[in-house]
């Protein structure tokens, strides 16, 4: 199984573990995350962060999805991945809790999530959706090298409303920093 940890300059990017589920939780149990999201729960309901954690290697030995914490300096910040979507197509999902923003943690770990899916997992493309109003993930998106390529509109459970989603994608060859930007390591399962 590929169970790899991804480091950047600042960040570690590694496969979570039971013991990040407390910190996590609190982390994702924020109004300004979930609505920034398409799927985090809110209130973000007890045991969650644990169930959601135990669906991870499964995710990973089918190859269906790379789900990593972002950790720095010993804390978790947040969440980071990439999963096929309906389509079957890689799609690049993330969060950091509300202290970390703003930082540049959001761009370093796109980047080096991006470096893993060119390189290790050879994507051809990746995907992205953002909510029109989320300007920081499309500054974090448009510095990676996505292209928006459309638009939709989606009830928001956490919002309680329709919102425009902004659809994007990211080919190899414009991805801004290259393959070989991030280091990986692939630990052994
Ligand atoms: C999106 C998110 C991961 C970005 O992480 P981050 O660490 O804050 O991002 P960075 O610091 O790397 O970059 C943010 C960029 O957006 C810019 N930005 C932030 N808020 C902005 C705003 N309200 N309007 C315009 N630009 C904004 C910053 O100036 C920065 O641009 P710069 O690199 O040119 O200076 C973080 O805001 C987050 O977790 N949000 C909630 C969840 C979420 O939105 N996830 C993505 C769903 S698609």
């Amino acid at each position: 199984m590929l169970n790899p940890t991804i480091t950047t300059e600042r960040l570690i990017l590694r496969p979570y573990q039971l013991s990040d589920a407390p910190r996590l939780r609190e982390l994702a149990d924020s109004y300004a995350v979930a609505s920034k999201l398409a799927r985090l729960p809110h209130p973000y309901p007890a045991g969650e962060a644990e169930r959601w954690i135990g669906t991870h290697e499964a995710l990973r030995a089918s190859g269906t999805g790379y789900p990593f914490a972002i950790e720095h300096g010993g804390d978790l910040l947040g969440s980071i991945g990439l999963e096929q979507s309906e389509t079957g197509e890689y799609e690049l999902g993330y969060w950091l809790g509300e202290p970390y923003w703003n930082k540049g943690f959001g761009g370093e770990a796109a980047h080096g999530i991006l470096a893993f899916g060119f390189g290790r997992l050879g994507l051809p493309y990746v995907r992205a959706r953002y909510i029109a109003d989320n300007h920081a993930s499309a500054r974090v998106l448009a510095k990676a090298g996505f292209l928006t390529t459309g638009r939709s509109r989606k009830l928001h459970i956490v919002r309680r409303t329709e919102v425009d989603m902004v659809h994007l994608v990211l080919v190899r060859d414009a991805f801004v920093g290259g393959e070989s930007s991030a280091k990986q390591v692939y630990n052994a399962a």
